[in-house]
């Protein structure tokens, strides 16, 4: 894909709001990661997909993982939350852990590991079932509510937190699939914090939406960075900018180049990654 963009307009974007708030290099002295990927490979069948990727994920920013379609983005994201188990033919090797916890170790309850990652997906994809239920299914499985008034409260807040509540408080009952694209979006994010997860996987959550829609994720996320460690794949470099504390940039399977958002976006020291945040390759 061309990305009509020019190396200025990403410098400019790169005051990412976050940054401003909670300077990055303050915040790197005292994080140690809460995810730690070491020399991840990942086979589908005979085909490689991730050479020894090696990525520490800091715990409370959001991290923007760029690079051309087919370079591993999202197989790599289905390594967090073992989605990949779900793909015939596929294997992963290496370590992954969270909060220092191999993921992949004998005897992990990956339900319980898929409640602790939650996913948003890049086409709003609600459970054909009323608003409220979308948001409820999750903290009914996992047993999180006692009571129906826990479950609503559980039910607002998680609607209230993704920004949605004031739009949908009269029509909980209707279903999640009357929404508009942007709404749905958002209705997929009240769903996954609404088990409290740890981490939120975003795979290219925007791709579908229209500005608009686009700029109230994008707000959301940063609200939810307060207290979620939040991976987004994007396309959009402005978007990687504008949200993201640190970017990791991935090609043809490796991982090229990963920092700070702003060091990434202006002084990348690999030539693939220049190219590619100026729109000559990808
Ligand atoms: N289920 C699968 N079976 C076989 N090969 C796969 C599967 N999923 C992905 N691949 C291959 O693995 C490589 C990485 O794919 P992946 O979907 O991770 O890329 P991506 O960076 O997310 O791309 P995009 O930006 O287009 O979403 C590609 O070559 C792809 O064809
Ligand atoms: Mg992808």
């Amino acid at each position: 894909m061309a990305l009509n963009i020019s190396e200025s307009a990403v410098t400019v974007e790169s005051q990412n709001r976050r940054s401003e708030k909670r300077p990055v290099g303050e915040v790197m002295l005292v994080r140690r990661p809460k995810i730690t990927a070491s020399n991840i490979n990942v086979y589908y069948g005979n085909k490689q997909a991730l050479f020894d990727i090696n990525l520490d994920i800091h715990e409370r920013q959001v991290t923007a993982l760029i690079g051309p379609s087919g370079c591993g983005k999202t197989t790599f994201l289905r390594c967090i939350n073992r989605m990949n188990d779900l793909i015939p033919g596929c294997r992963v090797k290496g370590d992954l852990a969270i909060n220092g916890e191999d993921v992949y170790a004998k005897g992990v309850d990956v339900v319980c590991l898929r409640a602790r990652v939650g996913m948003v997906f890049q086409k709003p994809n609600p459970f054909p079932k009323s608003i409220f239920d979308n948001v409820a299914y999750g903290a009914r499985i996992h047993g999180l509510a006692s009571n129906g008034t826990d479950l609503e409260e559980i039910v607002v807040k998680s609607l209230e937190r993704a920004g949605l509540f004031a739009e949908v408080k009269d029509r909980l009952l209707e279903p999640g699939t009357s929404l508009s694209g942007g709404q749905q979006q958002r209705l997929c994010i009240a769903r996954a914090i609404a088990i409290e997860p740890e981490i939120i996987l975003m795979d290219e959550p925007c791709s579908a939406l229209d500005p608009i829609a686009t700029a109230r994720i994008e707000e959301l996320i940063d609200e939810l960075s307060q207290n979620y460690t939040i991976i987004i794949v994007t396309h959009s470099m402005q978007q990687a900018a504008r949200v993201s504390q640190r970017t990791a940039f991935f090609h043809l399977g490796y991982l090229v180049e990963d920092g700070e958002t702003e060091v990434i976006f202006s002084t990348p020291e690999d030539e693939r990654t220049k190219a590619y945040i100026t729109g000559r390759i990808g």
